[in-house]
């Protein structure tokens, strides 16, 4: 059974670079990112006040989490509803960097990564994998990219879903996420001691998914 854990900050392509290397090798391929999402979105939905703690206990009481993958896809299921759909908003993005200062939000969290890693065969990507969720994994990958070519992706991205923005706007909120990411109490963003720094600012998707899977199969 091989732990991979990927960390890197948003927009560096992890999603879909360990998608399709996970799909490559065979293994199950854990967004965790998508749970920080889910408790942004149900506090969104329900107006929840994340800054007050009984509010949030609340909400984390009653917020079932489950992670289904059909396809190769995962699915992320929040009481019983496939919100996969609803949690790639600019809104949520911004949300979910907000709970996940939260210890209490953290160390919901944690467990049910854990649960998922002893399953088989797991490449799991976000940002504290290598340093707090899988701290033995067999291969630890940081990846990363330039601001200005990770704000690029995601600027044609949101076009492509036809969300009117402008680029500097992107870059703005990217670098916003990146400073709270990074400095946060627990579990900031930051490459472990053993982990493998793969940087995708010049490779295309094809050679950045190439370099993971080499890294992979190396440590296999
Ligand atoms: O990878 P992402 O953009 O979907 O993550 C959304 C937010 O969740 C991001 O701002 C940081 C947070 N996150 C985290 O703190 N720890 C993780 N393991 C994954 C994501």
């Amino acid at each position: 059974m091989i732990n991979v854990a990927i960390d890197g900050p948003s927009g560096a392509g992890k999603s879909s670079i360990c998608t399709e290397a996970a799909r490559r090798l065979g293994f199950v391929h854990v967004d965790t990112g998508a749970l920080y999402r889910s408790i942004a979105y149900s506090a969104i939905k329900s107006g929840t006040d994340t800054n007050d703690e009984d509010s949030l206990r609340t909400l984390l009481a009653s917020a079932k989490i489950e992670l289904k993958f059909e396809n190769n896809e995962q699915c992320v299921i929040l009481n019983g509803e496939n919100i996969n759909d609803k949690i790639r908003t600019e809104e949520v993005s911004l949300k979910a960097s907000d709970v996940s200062k939260i210890p209490m939000v953290r160390a919901f969290l944690l467990d049910l990564q854990r649960e998922l890693a002893a399953n088989g065969n797991i490449l799991m990507d976000g940002r504290d994998i290598g340093t707090v969720v899988l701290p033995d994994a067999d291969v630890k990958i940081f990846l990363t990219a330039s601001p200005e070519k990770r704000a690029e992706r995601r600027y044609n991205q949101l076009l492509e879903k036809g969300e009117e923005t402008e680029y500097n706007n992107v870059l703005d909120k990217l670098i916003k996420r990146d400073y709270q990411d990074s400095h946060r109490e627990i579990a900031p963003l930051k490459p472990s001691e053993d982990s493998i720094l793969v940087d995708t600012s010049e490779l295309s998707f094809e050679e950045s998914v190439n370099r993971i899977v080499e890294i992979i199969e190396e440590k296999l």
